[in-house]
């Protein structure tokens, strides 16, 4: 649809959403009419949350600590009855104004929206939001999920992800935010507030170390504490202090030889006392394996059911075993979080999603998230108006593009693009496409050309149509999701071989990959132009033709490498459980297998803090794409490097577009510490995403975090920054550095 009657259509359902609907819950229909004290919002969150507390039945204090069940996870409550459709539910206290806790998965846009009857606007997936390296796309990526939760009736999010990609063969890979700590933990951080101010309880997981899906129940991680504390739980730090986050989900795995939902080092040792965390922990679904350890831990909240926070735990506080205060502080984090993002002054009010506003972030988070890897003798923009022909290859191009599956999944309008209508319903880890055709965008772009589809299943038949055409597209996909890692990073069904056969049909192959993570690319050097393309979410289609036919100048920049192949890895296999680890789900209350703990198997990470380019870095492993790289139409240049000392230092230089057409260039900037440290090479430090015209130059200044250049000294429990020459280099991709400058610390 031509943009300005979608802004018209807008403005219509602008207008009906603003008229409440039925069922409308207004701040004092929560608060059972009555005028509570708490009710005063001119009082602190916690002020409010304590005053609760003191009113709360040991009966009731219990109820808010767990959920109410959901179907093949945990026994269900009879008062799940009154769920909304999704993952969990939470009983309020009525007769004290405390609504309950409306729980949805939100990873990318609304779990579930297809069994519910409702409408979800799917957002390219997480890691397409953080190769924008914009925080303002990552605000709006999570305004727009909380706006659609609370339309749907929804309380809280379980998105925010930002497990680190430490294993790129993680069939999460998508719901995360790439592999260095800054640029994640910034990136959640954002979604979090642009989430959170639509007052909606937002939920930073999977706590942590969570990097495989294989024998995640089980799986026991072994890692460095200073290397944890440099990588994956810095990304934690940095998004729970920059957003306030509401909730935190501990993870499935165990770490360091306790569960992550039962384990005082991470959530109380780190999390509530180092980080000052004030919001709620709750366990992933089924995640909890104990009542009193769990408690003690610092663990607030079970999800889905009550299979220790029920009578287990009441019973174990009657018996004295967990002390009273302890449970008064789990419900007040709980009312305190509630208060603190306004869920309770500002409940949700059932509303018409506005589609087509979905639509419209969705398609400009995939115009900023694309990454353009290759381009050669300036194949793309493609020119309408030159292009008498283009053929159109590859998998389901005719008809959509690919989404993320698991507990991300969000459902497509009118279900599955390859399913015949009617039977398009989706089910768990199966291939979703949205109906977002690659084959009508690029036609709509140009209307004078013979544009044709093949599928790609008969190579020579691919072949034959590319040599016919001009330019040849080829839209290739390698699918992930929750519950699964890949075997390889390998394209699936021979597409390796069908791109090789398109390319040698037509020196003008342009492939647009969909995937979720790195995918190795044996063809590379035998095509003209590579677009990544990530999970491009309801509208991906128009944004990767707009890239095509340079309406969009591409300004995307990897997030997390791209390696040669799977033996430059830090692990050459993702390690497999034995059966004695997995659950066995054609059990019938398998829950009870998983929540007595299956047995642990091990995983070792002894690549510690080298994760992502660090690695690579660091063994002089050459890599396919590079950390921080992604092109443009234009052309940009680095100048005048000022670092000035300081607590924090300050970072200024400037950047100037030196070609002729306007684009926004991500500038990164990175240090390398003193030799002493014993560090990696070098690490990102900070960055800023800068729009400029052809010919303009900006002054860019980036204020560096002290703790961003220091390590973590374990035996002191504190960040250090050593004293010593600290080398500053910034430019725009980690491998392409051309300004430099020393830096002496005491
Ligand atoms: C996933 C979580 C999700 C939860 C609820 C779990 O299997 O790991 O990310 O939020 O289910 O659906």
């Amino acid at each position: 649809m031509p943009l300005r009657s979608r802004t018209v259509l807008n403005r219509f359902i602008t207008l009906t959403i603003i008229i409440p609907a039925l069922g409308l819950t207004s701040a004092s229909a929560q608060s059972g009419g009555k005028n509570h004290p708490w009710n005063n919002p001119s009082l602190s969150a916690d002020e409010r949350a304590s005053m609760v507390v003191k009113e709360l039945t040991l009966d009731e204090k219990i109820t808010l600590l767990h959920g109410t069940g959901m179907r093949g996870l945990s026994p269900m409550s009879p008062l799940s009855g009154q769920s909304n459709g999704g993952a969990g539910y939470t009983v309020g206290i009525e007769r004290l104004g405390i609504p309950g806790i409306q729980m949805s998965d939100a990873a990318y846009g609304i779990r579930s929206s297809g069994e519910n009857g409702r409408y979800s606007t799917a957002l390219p997936s997480d890691v397409a939001g953080a190769a924008s390296w914009d925080l303002e796309a990552g605000y709006q990526y999570g305004a727009l999920i909380g706006r659609e939760l609370r339309a749907q009736g929804y309380n809280m999010t379980l998105g925010g992800g930002c497990n680190l990609t430490r294993e790129p063969r993680n069939g999460r890979t998508f719901e995360y935010l790439g592999e260095d700590p800054i640029l994640a933990g910034k990136m959640v951080g954002s979604v979090m507030k642009g989430l959170q101010a639509q007052h909606v309880i937002g939920d930073i997981k999977h706590y942590a170390l969570n990097d495989q899906e294989s024998g995640r129940n089980a799986v026991n991680i072994n890692i460095d504490k200073r290397a944890a504390r440099e990588s994956d739980l810095l990304a934690f730090e940095i998004g729970i202090k920059d957003s306030d986050a509401a909730a935190v989900m501990c993870s499935y795995n165990r770490v360091l030889g306790d569960y992550a939902c039962e384990n005082k080092w991470l959530l109380t040792d780190l999390l509530k006392k180092d980080w000052n965390f004030k919001g709620f922990v709750v366990s992933d679904w089924g995640g909890t394996h104990s009542a009193e350890k769990a408690s003690a831990a610092g663990l607030d909240h079970e999800e889905p059911g009550e299979l220790f926070y029920g009578v287990n735990l009441k019973s174990a506080v009657e018996s004295g075993k967990v002390p009273q205060a302890e449970i008064d502080d789990h419900v007040h984090r709980i009312l305190r979080s509630m208060f603190a993002t306004g869920v309770i002054d500002d409940p949700p009010r059932k509303s018409v999603v506005d589609v087509m506003g979905g639509f419209e972030v969705a398609q400009t988070i995939e115009e900023q998230g694309a990454v353009l890897l290759k381009n050669d003798g300036s194949q793309l923009p493609l020119d309408a108006s030159k292009v008498h022909s283009i053929a159109i290859i590859g998998q389901h191009a005719d008809v959509g593009m690919i989404s993320g599956g698991g507990s991300a999944q969000v459902d497509p309008p009118g279900g599955n693009a390859i399913m015949p209508p009617g039977k398009g319903n989706t089910y768990w880890q199966a291939h979703v496409w949205f109906p977002t055709s690659p084959l009508k965008s690029i036609r709509a772009k140009a209307p004078g050309a013979n544009v044709q589809f093949n599928s790609g299943e008969d190579l020579a038949a691919a072949a034959a149509l590319a040599k016919s055409a001009d330019v040849a597209i080829v839209f290739a996909y390698q699918w992930e999701s929750e519950g699964m890692d890949l075997a390889s990073l390998s394209l699936p069904d021979h597409q390796d071989e069908l791109i090789a056969r398109v390319a040698a049909a037509n020196p003008h192959t342009v492939v647009v990959v969909e995937s979720g993570g790195p995918v190795t690319m044996p063809w590379v050097g035998q095509v003209s132009a590579i677009l990544e393309a990530w999970y491009a979410g309801s509208s991906g289609s128009d944004a990767i033709a707009n890239i095509l036919f340079g309406d969009v100048n591409p300004s995307a920049k990897l997030p997390l490498t791209f390696p040669r192949s799977e033996a430059d890895l830090p692990h050459p296999t993702v390690v497999q459980p034995g059966p004695e680890s997995l659950p066995n789900y054609r059990q019938r209350e398998v829950w009870n297998q998983i929540a007595t703990g299956l047995a642990p198997f091990q995983v070792t990470y002894d690549e510690g803090l080298k994760v992502g380019y660090k690695w690579y870095d660091a063994e002089n492993k050459s890599v396919l794409f590079p950390f921080g790289f992604g092109l443009s139409y234009t052309k940009y240049s680095y100048s005048n490097l000022k670092v000035m000392p300081g607590k924090t230092p300050r970072v200024t230089f400037t950047v100037t577009n030196s070609g002729s057409r306007a684009g926004a260039e991500v500038a990164e900037v990175y240090a390398s510490l003193p030799a002493l440290a014993a560090e990696p090479p070098k690490r990102l430090i900070g960055f800023s995403k800068i729009k400029l015209n052809a010919g303009e130059s900006k002054e860019v200044s980036v204020e560096v975090e002290q703790k961003y250049l220091s390590i973590f000294n374990v035996d002191q429990n504190a960040w250090q920054l050593l004293p010593g020459e600290y080398s500053f280099m910034v430019g725009g991709s980690s491998q392409d550095l051309p300004l430099k400058q020393m830096l002496s610390m005491k």
